[in-house]
């Protein structure tokens, strides 16, 4: 494969991701703000960035990390990201292992550790958390990111410089995927990319992936975009749930199937999604749907077959529905 190749394979929401920080769309008050605290590097505080998916926050921890360290930014930069590791002490032994083989120099302040999902861990691993970044205070910063500060513990926030990023607004979207529809030669309508803005309410990662798969048919208009976010994740999970709960299984398990294996959606995501779905949903018994869900998302987590632990989910769904059909009547 050569080199030209490679880079084609990029998604383009990789591909287009900035790499400097003043190349972040949008996000004014926090970039503002950053630049002034990185006047200084070495004074640069623990980080913590919160806001919604496709923000920016995990690209602008790595503009930083770049503008710090400049070519040996690689080397001392550790990304970990807390709901895949399993659990506190991974990352513990993570992060004390990255501490020891990467030496200093010095040139470069410290080494930067990026936690990203850090809100999705439990309080006790959060306590933890906080002593480990105390230990190793001296020689490493800390980015944490997640969606709500809410979820952070206290302690935590408070040894953190706090940063909120928001949702890009249309203007901010539209054009963006103007200039890479331009730059990859893509035949577009101004108001398809508005439409895609529709969808994706201001996550912009998942803008540029509508806009992506809508190019591939040929040419980015209004048919096109409405192809393309029909598939987009979060609708299809819901209408797999939907189908299970009616008892509709083979349905469920067919575009359940697809979600993963055609679209490409991570097992954890699925779960992620449905939570969120069911949550929505004012159903008898929520509290046994709560509890069905926590025990197929420990199951993934600890490592079991997600495929087969998320078939097992939609047939517990159909049971659950069942009883519903039955309460109501
Ligand atoms: N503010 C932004 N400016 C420019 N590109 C962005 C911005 N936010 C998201 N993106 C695009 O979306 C992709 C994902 O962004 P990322 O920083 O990972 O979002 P998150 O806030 O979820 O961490 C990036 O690779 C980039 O293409
Ligand atoms: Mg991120």
């Amino acid at each position: 494969m050569s080199k030209r190749d490679i880079h084609e394979s990029i998604m383009w929401a990789e591909k287009y991701r900035p790499l400097k920080i003043g190349d972040i769309v949008n996000q004014i008050v926090a970039v503002e703000r950053l630049k002034s605290l990185l006047k200084s590097p070495g004074n640069m505080p623990h980080l913590l960035f919160v806001g919604p998916p496709g923000t920016g926050k995990t690209t602008t921890a790595l503009c930083i990390t770049r503008y710090i360290m400049k070519d040996y930014w690689r080397d001392f930069t550790l990304e970990l990201n807390a709901s895949d590791e399993r659990g506190i002490n991974t990352i513990r032994d993570r992060v004390k292992t990255f501490a020891r083989y990467t030496d200093r120099r010095q040139d470069i302040p410290f080494r930067i550790i990026i936690l990203d999902e850090a809100d999705e861990m439990t309080n006790d691993a959060q306590t933890a958390l906080r002593r480990i970044m105390e230990t190793y205070s001296k020689g490493t910063r800390f980015i944490l990111i997640g969606n709500y500060s809410s979820r952070i513990i206290e302690p935590i926030q408070s040894r953190c410089a706090i940063f909120r990023f928001i949702r890009l607004g249309e203007e901010d979207v539209v054009n963006y995927l103007a200039e890479i529809s331009k730059k990859e030669g893509v035949k577009f309508e101004k108001d398809a990319l508005s439409s895609i803005y529709k969808v994706t309410t201001g996550d912009l990662r998942n803008a540029i992936n509508i806009l992506e798969s809508a190019a591939a048919l040929g040419f980015v208009n209004e048919n096109n975009v409405q192809k393309t976010a029909g598939i987009s994740g979060k609708a299809k999970v819901k209408d797999v749930i939907t189908m299970a709960l009616e008892g509709k299984f083979n349905d469920a398990w067919i575009l359940l199937t697809e979600l993963i294996r055609v679209y490409g959606m991570a097992e954890k995501d699925f779960l992620k999604y449905a939570n969120e779905y069911l949550s929505r949903q004012e159903l008898l018994n929520q509290g046994n749907i709560a509890e069905v869900m926590a025990k197929y998302d420990y199951r993934i987590i600890v490592g079991a077959n997600p495929e087969i632990q998320l078939t097992a989910l939609l047939a517990e769904l159909g049971r659950i529905g069942q009883e519903l059909d039955q309460n109501i009547r």
